[in-house]
């Protein structure tokens, strides 16, 4: 574990002593604005999903309110950001890069999760430049018909491979490490039996992580791509053959090891996520545990503990899951949102081991990655 993910546990425990703690990380929703339609994205599950470039138009917050809310975030000591929300961050370059570039000035840890398709070469160089430390590309196969169909969009995997190569090339003559390729693969009846060739596609790009999630039900088109029995069946052998050859090959991924993002289990229950919260909820209740380690193995979640999503339109919440609630940034302060009503009602339902229903469509990482901290902040206090 490094420092910086020290750091974040360390704030995460400090709440569990009666401690308040600042925001340790923001994913930010620039804009719902994107060039593609990709077959399971999460717009489609909006009602005005046919406008949603020009809707998002209407109420997305102004470039200077960003910057005005990185500067408070600077103040309050916030680590990390994520530049994603569910429009394609590239879209609108010029509010994306004066983001970023406002991120690292103050010396936090920026990542980007981008189509990769609307790169030009000096968004590239600036990005580089600014020392951006990830960028997370989503490629969901390592082949041009697979992934031109899963995004809707012929040609977007040749541009995304050609976007991954300028980045490659731009780093080794700045002589960079920054920033690291992550390629974000979501698993679907479309690409599981190519899980394998990914682990070797993504060593080809240089990528230094494999990120696979379950894919998560938010429309009707989404629910055919979901793995059926059958798939969730035959699928071990082909998990097996990728995690063999990403270890043979040292590429690091949330699969194999003790992450396990891709159990039957969590495959199978995506969209019914809360089912899998209650129940660890439930087994750390059952285990006869008191004071401190039965209060922080049965909170049902620690996202409101370090971790706040600004929507495009000004709406905070804890994940970037909730359709609704959560108080506005336009009228608040980052501060006045972070101790305000919403998060403290949340958290403190948390605590005590209630499971919201929005937890339903809760990404299967999620659940790895409370799994880890559980592992990790058990550590710490031993
Ligand atoms: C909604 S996209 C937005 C950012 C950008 N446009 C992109 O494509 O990466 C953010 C991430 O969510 C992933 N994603 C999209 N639909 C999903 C689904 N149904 N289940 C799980 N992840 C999904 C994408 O692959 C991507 O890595």
């Amino acid at each position: 574990m490094d420092e910086h993910e020290r750091e974040m546990y360390r704030r995460i425990l400090n709440w569990f002593k009666g401690k308040k703690q600042p925001p340790f990380k923001i994913d930010l929703e620039l804009h719902r604005r994107c060039n593609l339609s990709c077959l399971m994205c999460s717009r489609r599950s909006d009602p005005s999903y046919e406008r949603i470039n020009e809707y998002s138009e209407k109420v997305e917050i102004q470039k200077k309110k960003w910057l005005s809310i990185i500067e408070e975030a600077k103040d309050l000591d916030v680590r990390e950001w994520h530049v994603c929300g569910g429009g394609e961050p590239m879209f609108l370059p010029d509010v994306t890069l004066s983001v970023m570039e406002s991120i690292k000035e103050y010396g936090a840890l920026g990542i980007i999760t981008t189509n990769g398709t609307l790169w030009k070469r000096r968004h590239i160089e600036e990005t580089i430049r600014i020392g951006w430390d990830r960028v997370h590309f989503s490629i969901h196969a390592p082949f041009a018909k697979v992934h031109g169909f899963l995004t809707n969009c012929p040609g977007t995997f040749e541009r995304v491979v050609k976007t991954v190569k300028i980045f490659n090339e731009l780093k080794r003559k700045n002589i960079s490490d920054k920033p690291e390729i992550n390629i974000n693969f979501v698993l679907s009846v479309k690409n599981y039996r190519f899980l394998p060739e990914m682990v070797k596609f993504a060593k080809l790009l240089n990528a230094n992580y494999l990120f696979v999630d379950p894919l998560i039900v938010y429309s009707e088109l989404g629910e055919k791509l979901k793995l059926k029995d059958k798939h969730i069946r035959e699928f071990p052998k082909f998990l097996e053959k990728a995690c063999h050859i990403a270890e043979k090959i040292g590429l690091k991924n949330n699969f194999s090891g003790l992450d396990k993002n891709l159990q039957p289990e969590l495959i199978e229950k995506t969209s019914r996520m809360h089912e899998v919260v209650k129940e660890d909820v439930e087994r750390a209740k059952k285990m006869k545990l008191k004071g401190f380690k039965r209060k922080f193995l049965s909170t049902s979640c620690y996202k409101p503990f370090f971790h706040m999503t600004i929507k495009c339109d000004g709406r905070t919440t804890s994940c970037d899951v909730p359709v609704t609630g959560g108080d506005n940034i336009r009228n608040k302060s980052l501060k006045e949102v972070w101790n305000g009503e919403y998060f403290e009602d949340l958290r403190e339902k948390l605590m005590n081991g209630k499971v919201p229903d929005f937890c339903a469509q809760c990404n299967p990482s999620h659940m790895t990655q409370k799994r880890a901290c559980q592992r990790e902040i058990l550590k710490m206090v031993r």
